[in-house]
């Protein structure tokens, strides 16, 4: 079957609503979503959405710390476009219908977030990213030029390579003309051909054992585009976030936002001491990469399995009020935060890396664009700052959008593009091959590739993952295409992607940290 579409958009989170806002009085436009029409990594977000909004702030302080984050390796003109830009995108999101609290004055009540120098984090409670969803969603379903296809599955972009071109990284001018797409509830996969299209496919903490993303984030966008010989970039940079809850049984993990520690909550050592002051004099509040790796350290020292979050000097009234999410989790846990610690630990949380766009949001592949988590711009450098990543999806859906209206203007469809070649005719009777082959997968990269690396370690995850990446593309051949079997594909890219750029970099830096060169540069700080 074979559908046509003017803007083609694959992922219904931020990024992907945002620019079906912009370009949808320019032609007719499909979203297509792989699950419910809200999940993704944006209806989880917690601590906000960082933007320059009042008089004491400025962009500068903001580009400033987002350079320090990002470790000496931001693109410093895609920080200042971001930064400028995003105030004005905010205040269209505002425009929408999203809230933020307020103070009593009237004013934002803006929170504070490690790496930032100020209080500049516009939130709604402690669930901002549900808020931002269900405004840009309510916005969405009104306009009559966009349909919002859920259970659909995009199972890989369509290029030159379709047509039985032999396509490399090196041609000039490989171009996207659409996409293949799984209805999962007819399971047919449907041709789905469009002028320009979007990736917007958010991003791949399910390549590790233990993440805050939910079951959603499968790298799948990145390695479309990797397939179809587009480039990607800054893969080595997986940040962990320092304290999802310690909850061995629950996956995805559960978030305590970083907003608590701007809030006054303090990490501590199992028996109760703090420990933060030994690696960084902003302590609890230094930038992400570095409170990872000391929880990492105190843990691995101490043999223990988690660290505590102490809120018990925090004023509770206030408290429940800021995060009544995180405080009614923890309550059905058991666990009073004015009585007792919350113990935490890193999860793998966010991909700084991902599809290599230019300032227009622009893939190396003509026609496509990608946006919000699976790109990769230039803005977070080797470590994202905190709640910038709404941010950056918002400006860099306005910019690909505007660059896109264009680009529709002048271009028409593929018309030769055949259906989806269904080679594989087997069912997939052995869901135990796909479910314990990913259950390999993110043991291998959590053990081996995760926040602390050595050669060693990603020579070995080098080679367990291609013994995977064989056998998964022999069952690939052979079976009848279904989601677990397409994520686990892309899982296993995307692990291939991040351990090769991990063995490429000869540093530590930012969010990768390798032991010869950690130890190294400690010394050269010592003499
Ligand atoms: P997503 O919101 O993840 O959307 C991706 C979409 O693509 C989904 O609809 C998904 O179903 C769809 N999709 C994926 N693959 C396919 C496929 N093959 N076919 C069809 N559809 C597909 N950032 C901040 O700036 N501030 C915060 O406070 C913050 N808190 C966070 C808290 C948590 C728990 C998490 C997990 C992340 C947080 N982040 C935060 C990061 C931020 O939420 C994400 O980076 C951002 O929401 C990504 O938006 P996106 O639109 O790129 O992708
Ligand atoms: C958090 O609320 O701590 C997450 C913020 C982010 O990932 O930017």
């Amino acid at each position: 079957m074979k559908h046509k579409v003017d803007f083609l958009i694959i992922g219904s989170g931020i990024a992907g609503l945002s620019y079906a806002l912009k370009v949808a009085d320019h032609g007719s436009v499909n979203i297509i979503t792989k699950s419910n029409e809200d999940e993704s990594n944006t209806k989880y977000a917690q601590g906000g959405i960082a933007a320059v909004l009042y008089d004491g702030d400025t962009h500068e302080k903001h580009v400033q710390d987002t350079l320090d984050a990002g470790a000496g390796l931001c693109d410093e003109e895609i920080v200042r476009i971001v930064v400028t830009e995003g105030t004005e995108r905010v205040q269209e999101l505002i425009s929408i219908g999203a809230n933020f609290d307020k103070k009593e004055s009237g004013e934002f009540d803006l929170a504070r977030e490690g790496g930032h120098s100020e209080h500049r984090i516009l939130h709604y409670k402690d669930i901002t990213g549900k808020e931002i969803e269900r405004a840009l969603l309510a916005k969405v379903r009104s306009h009559k030029n966009i349909k919002i296809l859920d259970h659909h599955y995009a199972v890989d972009i369509i290029t030159q390579h379709h047509l039985g071109e032999v396509v490399t990284s090196q041609t000039n001018g490989i171009a996207c003309y659409g996409a293949y797409v799984l209805n999962t509830r007819s399971s047919k996969i449907e041709t789905v051909l469009a002028k320009t299209i979007l990736m917007a496919t958010g991003g791949a903490g399910h390549v590790y054992a233990t993440t805050t993303n939910p079951t959603i984030a499968t790298g799948d966008g990145i390695a479309m585009v990797y397939r179809a010989k587009g480039y990607v970039k800054d893969m080595e940079f997986m940040q962990f976030h320092p304290t999802s809850l310690y909850n061995p049984n629950e996956h995805p993990s559960f978030l305590i936002t970083e907003a608590i520690r701007g809030f006054g909550a303090v990490l501590r050592t199992i028996d109760g001491k703090e420990f933060m002051q030994k690696y960084d004099e902003r302590k609890s509040l230094a930038p992400r990469d570095i409170v990872a790796r000391a929880i990492d350290n105190e843990m691995k020292m101490r043999g223990e399995d988690y660290v505590y979050l102490d809120c018990r000097h925090l004023d509770r009234k206030a408290f429940i009020e800021h995060f009544p999410n995180i405080y009614n989790k923890c309550m059905k846990l058991g666990i009073d935060p004015f009585v007792k610690l919350i113990p935490v630990v890193p999860a793998a949380h966010y991909l700084c890396g991902g599809i290599q766009v230019d300032k227009n949001g622009k893939s190396t592949i003509d026609n496509l664009y990608a946006v919000g988590e699976c790109a990769c711009t230039g803005l977070h450098g080797a470590n994202r700052l905190a709640s910038n990543s709404l941010l950056e999806a918002v400006v860099y859906a306005h910019r690909a959008a505007m660059h896109a209206i264009i680009v529709n203007e002048v271009i028409g469809f593929n018309e030769t593009i055949p259906d989806w070649n269904a080679e594989g005719t087997e069912t997939p009777e052995e869901m135990i091959l796909i479910t314990q082959s990913l259950r390999e997968v993110q043991a291998i990269m959590s053990n081996y590739v995760g926040i602390v690396r050595s050669e060693l370690r990603l020579k070995r995850a080098f080679d367990r993952l291609e013994i995977l990446y064989k056998e998964n593309e022999a069952l690939y051949e052979k079976t009848i295409v279904s989601p677990k079997l397409c994520e686990l594909r892309n899982i296993i890219c995307i692990g291939y992607l991040i351990i090769k750029h991990a063995m490429r970099r000869k540093e530590s830096v930012g969010l990768h940290y390798m032991v010869k060169y950690g130890k190294q540069q400690a010394a050269r700080l010592k003499s």
